[in-house]
């Protein structure tokens, strides 16, 4: 086996905090907040923050730091040094195939980042005016219909990862966190400021904190959310925590990014809605589809009034990518060190072939989106998802990753021992008073929640 490396303490939360805060904040939030009407939506995901996500990240941790090991090799450790069934390795195989699923259709968007960072280029040196303002939306869909640069850019994202995964856990990963995250939080917070003076934020907060009616559909979807965004379920945390120094206090650093990722998703929001509402009810439908583009057809109209905006907008297209980044290359990782931990490759070797298999495996998804009439209307699931995108990000957020979530729930709450499961928590912590209610929602709460919400929606 080849040498592990540790994280510093603030890499550590710097890198979780990474992989948890991209795309799913920034980008898939805010639309499937719009699209499931606010309120009630946004209230659900916030218990299931709570209830589910923390004490799971709790779980995911420990298990990586305990055994220092990626899933599959983690679970097969565990279950066989405390004896219990073998098929608890089956959570780290849908772990993989989940990471597989997720980087391949993840990367596409990530890939539309770059091609906006450089769209807000010739904007702010041609100019941006009303012209471009109301063709937003029309662009976003040539862009969209246009395949070889769907492919190109996906290309080029799953390139970048490649290249900071070759790198290893130090050098790439912990390093390059250390300096971007912070700098795509100010910007945040810059945006966030200024719209409390657009006349639609009065609207926009009361659009996120109404509450109605809830469909059985949209509370799966907000359970799904919650893994997804904070990177639960198929191991990322395993994996990041088995580079996790015994020194650290798992508890403060999962609690750390679980408020982090809250924040910024709603910052993100809060910034979206203020915009879409401030444009009048009866244009609102016309110019904002409720769909997977509102990211790239609502904020350039909030940076190009903004003084400066035309050097902000480049810039936070470019954050945002590397927001995505920190994430592809934890989803990235956990296939990878899979094939380091257990058939002994090379970095390099185990990263070239897991790259190239996933961006082969993701071209179908960049095709689905207008490019193929094929891929762009095909219903693999019936009626529950359109086109091999919008299927691939159903599979995984809303089944792979809660059924992961559940299987983990289940191994650390009933398989792990009390004894087991407190020491570990406490070393490099001091006394865990919370010990007991926390097995409890592992045992208990998680896995019912997430049952009926399958139950549901099967
Ligand atoms: N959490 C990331 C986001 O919100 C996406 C992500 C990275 C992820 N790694 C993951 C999702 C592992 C699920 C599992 O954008």
């Amino acid at each position: 086996m080849q040498e592990r490396g540790t994280f510093g303490r603030l890499g550590f939360v710097l890198a979780a905090a990474g992989s948890a805060i991209g795309l799913g904040n920034i980008w898939k939030f805010p639309y499937i907040t719009y699209a499931n009407e606010g309120g009630t939506f946004v209230l659900i995901y916030l218990v299931a923050i709570v209830a589910f996500g923390a004490p799971i990240m709790f779980a995911e941790i420990l298990i990586g730091r305990n055994t220092t090991q990626s899933p599959v090799s983690a679970f097969s450790a565990l279950s066989s040094s405390l004896q219990k069934s073998k098929a608890w390795v089956l959570t780290g195989w849908l772990g993989i195939a989940a990471g597989f699923v997720i980087l391949s259709y993840y990367s596409v968007v990530a890939g539309w980042t770059i091609y906006y960072f450089g769209k807000c280029m010739t904007w702010s040196f041609n100019g941006f005016g009303p012209e471009q303002a109301a063709n937003l939306g029309k662009d976003f869909g040539a862009f969209l219909g246009n395949g070889p640069l769907q492919i190109l850019f996906h290309a080029l994202f799953m390139g970048a990862t490649m290249g900071v995964v070759i790198l290893g856990v130090k050098g790439g990963i912990e390093r390059s966190t250390k300096i971007l995250m912070p700098v795509l939080f100010s910007i945040l917070v810059l945006l966030c400021g200024t719209s409390i003076f657009t006349p639609g934020f009065g609207d926009a907060i009361g659009f996120l904190f109404h509450i109605g009616p809830l469909s059985a559909d949209a509370i799966l979807e907000a359970v799904g959310h919650a893994f997804f965004t904070l990177s639960l379920g198929m191991g990322a945390m395993i994996t990041y925590g088995s580079y996790v120094s015994k020194k650290d206090s798992i508890l403060k650093a999962s609690f750390q990014v679980c408020l982090l990722d809250t924040v910024i998703a709603i910052m993100a929001c809060v910034i979206m809605f203020s915009i879409i509402f401030s444009v009048p009810e009866a244009e609102r439908a016309t110019t904002f589809s409720k769909s997977a583009t509102i990211l790239f057809t609502t904020l350039p109209r909030m940076f190009y009034e903004l003084p400066g905006g035309a050097i902000l907008s480049p810039i936070f297209y470019l954050l945002v990518g590397f927001a995505a980044l920190s994430s592809t290359i934890s989803l990235m990782e956990v296939v990878v060190a899979y094939f380091i931990d257990e058939k002994g490759w090379a970095r390099k070797k185990a990263t070239l072939l897991v790259g190239g298999g996933i961006f082969l495996f993701g071209i179908p998804s960049a095709l689905s989106l207008g490019a193929s009439e094929f891929f762009s209307n095909a219903k693999i699931l019936g009626d529950k998802s359109t086109g091999i995108f919008e299927t691939m990000d159903y599979l995984a957020s809303n089944w792979l990753l809660p059924v992961g979530g559940l299987l983990t729930a289940l191994f650390v709450g009933w398989a792990l021992p009390n004894a087991f499961t407190q020491a570990e928590l406490e070393e490099g912590h001091g006394p865990f008073p919370y010990h007991a209610a926390w097995k409890f929602l592992l045992r208990f709460i998680c896995p019912i929640g997430i049952l009926c919400v399958i139950w549901n929606v099967a």
